[in-house]
């Protein structure tokens, strides 16, 4: 027996942070879209909890029991009173310390398999507790679609979407760390009023339209500005993009991926194919959103169980 998620990456289309809360942390109105690229995670038992990964970044992928997909196993294990006696296989597709919650999406997934695998009967609720516990992404992994993140971005509520909407990420040659992007915002921004965090009605209006000219005009990030000074060189991969007609260029939750909205599908892979040959980023994707949340693919037996 073994088990399938399949689990989206996320742009966050809004992202507005506030001044830091006493415990390090920052209140965000954070408005997450997940998109279709995913990672695999599958669940099989074995005799102790072990992780592998394959795909292009795998080498830089924890396997020990820093890796989200690990910790939501024990968590849920702990919870239920039983081992994390699981092998968990992650096939990674979405960029690792992107700035795309490829870590978040693998936690959210490890959560769900093991809940299948191990049939605890966990409610939606609880799943989601145990992923505001693991990180401050991981519930958005689990639901998916689009949403207002709030608090640390953990508290969500769900968001209609009027359509799809077209991207291009551009990977960067090298991560950013997401502490240390917010540890620069907080630099940056010392002695300034940095405002609430609110969401744009504007943008929010949108996305339920599925106006992408709309939701062009009204992409923001805060944490930009703290991303390129950690890593100027994504202003080039910025440009290259806009010049290559991208309607909004962004980069992606804390970086260093950047993100282009297109008009449409051909307008996406014409900027995808200037992209590629701007030499500006390391690998360039295109994916749609909304994609759905985790999702159990797979729930066959034995080894061949896999489609
Ligand atoms: O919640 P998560 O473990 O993903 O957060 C990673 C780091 O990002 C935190 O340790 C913190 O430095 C920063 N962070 C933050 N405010 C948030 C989310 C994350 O300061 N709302």
């Amino acid at each position: 027996m073994s088990v399938t998620v399949r689990v989206p990456a996320k742009v966050n289309v809004q992202l507005a942070v506030a001044a830091p809360r006493p415990d390090g942390f920052h209140d965000l109105a954070n408005v997450f879209l997940a998109v279709g690229l995913y990672d695999e995670v599958t669940v099989t038992p074995a005799e102790e909890l072990r992780v592998t990964c394959e795909g292009p970044d795998a080498d830089q992928v924890p396997l020990d029991r820093t890796n989200l997909a690990a910790r939501a196993a024990l968590a849920l294990a702990e919870r239920y009173g039983r081992e994390a006696d699981v092998h968990i296989h992650i096939a990674k597709d979405i960029p690792v310390a992107g700035g795309m919650a490829g870590g978040s999406a693998d936690g959210a997934g490890a959560l769900v398999a093991c809940d299948a695998l191990w049939g605890t009967g966990a409610s939606r609720a609880e799943l989601l507790d145990i992923c505001a516990e693991l990180g401050s992404d991981v519930p958005f992994s689990l639901v998916g679609g689009a949403a207002l993140g709030v608090g640390r971005g953990e508290l969500l509520t769900p968001l209609e979407v009027g359509g799809d909407f077209h991207w291009v990420f551009a990977t960067a040659v090298r991560g950013l760390s997401t502490p240390a992007v917010y540890r620069e915002f907080d630099r940056l921004t010392e002695g300034t009023a940095v405002p609430e965090p609110v969401a744009s009605p504007e943008l929010l209006g949108a996305l339920a339209k599925g106006d992408v000219a709309a939701l062009a005009a009204s992409v923001s990030n805060d944490l930009q500005p703290a991303a390129l000074s950690l890593f100027p060189e994504l202003t080039a991969t910025l440009d290259a993009g806009r010049a290559a007609g991208a309607l909004a260029a962004l980069v992606s939750g804390s970086g260093p991926t950047t993100a282009f909205l297109a008009e449409g599908p051909e307008a996406a892979a014409g900027i995808a194919a200037r992209l590629a040959a701007s030499g500006t980023c390391r690998s360039v994707r295109t994916a749609v959103g909304p994609a759905p949340g985790a999702t159990v693919i797979d729930a066959g037996t034995g080894a061949g169980g896999r489609n």
